[in-house]
């Protein structure tokens, strides 16, 4: 029987990258997005939230092999907190008892390497305590102060968003159920939503030098759907709360020793 995934953020990018990659190898794809989707509903509301879980299990008729967590934002905007933040949260949390049942469940979110950069405090207390309501007020603060205040809104969703994963995936829920939960943390992919960074020369040298690839640079989206791909295969049966960075090795020149 072949694999069934559900991709959010499928209509672009990475999502769309990783969807046609799966099809191609004869995976049942279920994609989710604002539009062009097979589910399309906004995970920034309640209610698409909600329509986001019964409409995949209307599509998948009530069973699930995997979850790809990846539709986000990355404008300074407050918007960005609740797609990437609790949007996220809401599709690994609300379509994981869809996963009952198949025999190799597996779930990725799709973080960053902005998760490197110095996030606000504030905001991040506020998305680990839970608190949708006081991480949308902060984050329309930081949307409303200078640039330099809504450039932290991305970098920190994209923070809390793997402690998220890391503190969750060894617990009774995933570990406990035999899921395998990581993410992954891409450095700059040519999408849609780098255009700004990626479109010239001159933005391209701009933004190395504020994220260093020194492994083969700027990537494409396809790049980032094998690791998906991998991660939600059965082949990956033992990582468990791991940020994969695929970021042509921004962590390891910005984090060194520190980290291993
Ligand atoms: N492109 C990069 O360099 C890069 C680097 C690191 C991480 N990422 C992450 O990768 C993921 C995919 O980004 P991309 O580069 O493919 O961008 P993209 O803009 O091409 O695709 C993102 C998709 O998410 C969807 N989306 C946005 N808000 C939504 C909402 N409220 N409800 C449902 N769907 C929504 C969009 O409609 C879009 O189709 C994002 O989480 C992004 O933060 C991207």
């Amino acid at each position: 029987m072949p694999r069934t995934y559900v991709v959010t953020g499928a209509a672009s990018g990475i999502g769309l990258a990783t969807a046609e990659l799966l099809a191609e190898r004869g995976g049942r794809v279920i994609g989710v997005d604002l539009h062009d989707a097979d589910v399309n509903v906004d995970l920034t509301t309640a209610e698409g939230r909600a329509d986001l879980v019964s409409g995949v299990a209307d599509a998948s008729g009530g069973r699930i092999d995997a979850i790809i967590a990846n539709a986000g934002l990355a404008l300074p905007v407050a918007k960005t907190a609740a797609v990437n933040y609790f949007g996220t949260l809401a599709t690994l949390e609300g379509l994981r008892p869809l996963l009952a049942d198949s025999p190799a469940p597996r779930a990725v979110a799709t973080a960053s390497m902005a998760s490197l950069f110095p996030p606000d405090d504030a905001l991040l207390d506020a998305f680990l305590a839970g608190d949708e309501p006081a991480a949308m007020a902060r984050a329309s603060e930081l949307e409303a102060g200078p640039p330099e205040q809504g450039n932290l809104i991305y970098g920190t969703t994209k923070r809390a968003l793997v402690r998220w994963i890391r503190r969750n995936a060894p617990g009774p829920d995933w570990a406990g159920a035999g899921i395998p939960l990581n993410a992954i943390a891409p450095g700059v992919v040519e999408t849609p939503m780098t255009e700004a960074y990626t479109g010239t020369e001159e933005a391209r040298t701009a933004i190395l030098e504020m994220v260093p690839m020194p492994l083969n640079g700027i990537f494409q989206p396809r790049d980032a759907a094998y690791l998906l791909a991998w991660l939600t295969s059965e082949e990956n049966a033992h990582l468990c709360g791991q940020v994969v960075f695929i970021d042509g090795g921004s962590d390891a020149v910005m984090r060194g020793d520190s980290t291993w």
